[in-house]
């Protein structure tokens, strides 16, 4: 039987530059779409698939993680008092239940591949997923649960899928592979960040994975790569080479690429229109907004 996927790593080691000087002193996956940090998001779509332990690359200057996920008596107190039951409510999804949340530091941005390696000794011998809180997703079933389904017919590697346009190709790793929405297919090549004329196909990795044990392996033997880094792709790559099973997943979601200003300001804006608290409002201003700007021109 296929073991059940429990375990997911959350690498948050980066050192989010584009968003200086924010990120100087807040963790990139600190900053809120609307009220919620961008961690709140990764943490209930993986609670969604099943995840129980919790395990954070960090590196140094992102305590105020370790914070959030930590529960907060003095607050709850004063809440509780004031009879504020639903804001206590809101703050207990984010209390983390003792052991199920590990943190591992990552003492150089080595890239992505290096700081899901460094998570191997709590991995063990058992499929895990990776989830990057920077690509958030919003789909009627959260992605990674679309996966962990798919995981359970197939085994293997996982990776999630979106079509991008061609000219895009150079900032993903791209599939050689063929899908369809809400399926997994057979991936036989992957190319970290092609040129459009080199790219195999159209698909590019999100972040969103879900990964054997031997790819812990692979990266212990990995060079840098793309970049200076040690990149993920090239380890899930190397289980092709060695013939070993590789599936894409074209998610069904829209997916927000909040590592970037652009990504993080449209999400916003989703995300606050989609608010039944907000919508309404939000959706009034932001049309006089462009009624006022096109009178404008
Ligand atoms: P990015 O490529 O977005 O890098 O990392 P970054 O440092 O977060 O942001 P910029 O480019 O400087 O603005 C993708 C994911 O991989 C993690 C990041 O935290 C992010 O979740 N990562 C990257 C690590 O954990 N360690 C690394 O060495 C590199």
């Amino acid at each position: 039987m296929k073991k059940r996927v429990t375990k997911a790593i959350f690498p948050v080691a980066g050192k989010g530059t584009r968003f200086l000087p924010a990120t100087k002193s807040v963790p990139k996956e600190i900053m809120t779409l609307v009220d919620r940090p961008l961690i709140q998001y990764a943490i209930d779509e993986a609670r969604a698939a099943g995840i129980k332990e919790f395990i954070f690359v960090t590196s140094r200057g992102k305590s105020a993680l370790e914070d959030y996920f930590d529960h907060s008596p003095d607050l709850e107190n004063t809440l509780r008092k004031a009879g504020k039951d639903d804001l206590l409510e809101t703050l207990k999804s984010t209390n983390m239940d003792s052991g199920a949340i590990a943190y591992i530091r990552q003492h150089k941005a080595l890239g992505l591949g290096h700081a899901v390696w460094c998570a191997r000794r709590l991995i063990g011998n058992e499929p895990f997923a990776v989830i990057l809180p920077d690509d958030v997703i919003a789909g009627q079933t959260p992605c990674l649960q679309q996966m962990v389904e798919a995981h359970a017919e197939t085994g293997g590697c996982m990776v999630a899928a979106m079509e991008v346009q061609r000219d895009k190709t150079s900032s993903y790793g791209v599939l050689d592979g063929h899908g369809e929405m809400g399926s997994s297919f057979p991936v036989s090549g992957m190319v970290e960040k092609p040129n459009p004329q080199d790219a195999p196909s159209n698909l590019a990795v999100i972040g969103r994975y879900i990964l054997t044990p031997d790819i812990m392996r692979n990266l212990s033997r990995i060079k840098t790569g793309s970049g200076g880094e040690i990149q993920l792709t090239d380890a899930i790559a190397a289980e092709i080479d060695e013939e070993r099973e590789v599936f894409g997943y074209q998610f069904r979601g829209e997916r927000f690429d909040c590592g970037s200003k652009a990504g993080f300001l449209q999400a916003t804006v989703a995300f606050g229109l989609a608010r039944e608290d907000l919508g309404a409002e939000f959706s009034n201003y932001l049309h006089d907004l462009m009624s006022t700007r096109r009178a404008a021109q």
